[in-house]
């Protein structure tokens, strides 16, 4: 051993080391939750949480069926592509199997208009893609900055308008239905948020993918948004 080493404490030589097992050991480390009490949501929140619930199921529904009509169309007509409409129509599938769940554990009542939703949305995205693959893809763009500015608009009341149900009155963490009210709250802030950035990186795709190209651009994805847009309205009431 040379001389320098040797003049090289043990602990000087192996810190750097054991500084970045201890890091990794902090970060594996579970972090300690806090024990909370949560008290009932009020009617208005409760109201608030089945209007999400239906519209999100309706709204994941129309993307479903929208994915599914261009992928009819585009399969066939544009077969480069199919791989792509197949993934995201697989993560619409499985947004509109959650919001299905939720729904279900819930028991919210679907938009009556569900037929309705089905027909206009597959419809909607055969057409557009019998148009052109830009046509098909400024729909996409349509679609999915309409439900990606809805989930943020839910996203806003979910953080301000549900603080309150953490209280140190109410005994236990349910209420009155049985349901554990923070864990539902919390787990559907987190569902809204993974489906927003998939909604987003939808958007991000159809622009790489020439939705700006299609003709005439701003006709298309300004009539489909308003659509939308009056399709959230009702779908959260019927
Ligand atoms: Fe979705
Ligand atoms: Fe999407």
């Amino acid at each position: 051993m040379s001389a320098i080493a040797k003049s090289i404490p043990k602990q000087v030589k192996f810190s750097t080391l054991s500084q970045l097992k201890q890091h990794a050991k902090d970060i594996t480390q579970p972090t300690p939750q806090p024990e909370y009490k949560f008290g009932k949501l009020s009617n208005d929140q409760k109201a608030f949480l089945d209007r999400v619930i239906r519209v999100d199921q309706a709204g994941e529904l129309g993307a479903n069926y929208i994915y599914a009509g261009q992928h009819f169309v585009l399969s066939r007509t544009e077969p480069q592509l199919k791989d792509l409409i197949q993934h995201m129509w697989d993560q619409e599938v499985h947004h509109h199997n959650t919001f299905n769940k939720l729904q279900a554990q819930r028991r919210v009542r679907p938009s009556i208009l569900t037929p309705i939703w089905k027909v206009g949305a597959f419809g909607l995205g055969a057409v557009t893609a019998l148009i052109s693959k830009e046509a098909a893809m400024a729909c996409t763009v349509a679609v999915e900055t309409v439900i990606g500015g809805h989930y943020n608009d839910q996203l806003r009341v979910l953080n301000t308008k549900f603080n309150d149900i953490e209280t140190t009155e109410v005994l236990s963490g349910k209420d009155e239905t049985g349901s554990v009210i923070s864990n539902e709250v919390t787990e559907l802030k987190d569902i809204i948020k993974t489906f927003r950035d998939e909604e987003l990186e939808h958007l991000d795709t159809a622009i790489e993918h020439d939705a700006e190209s299609a003709v005439p651009y701003w006709l298309i994805t300004d009539v489909i948004k308003l659509t939308c847009k009056a399709a959230i309205f009702t779908a959260e009431r019927v």
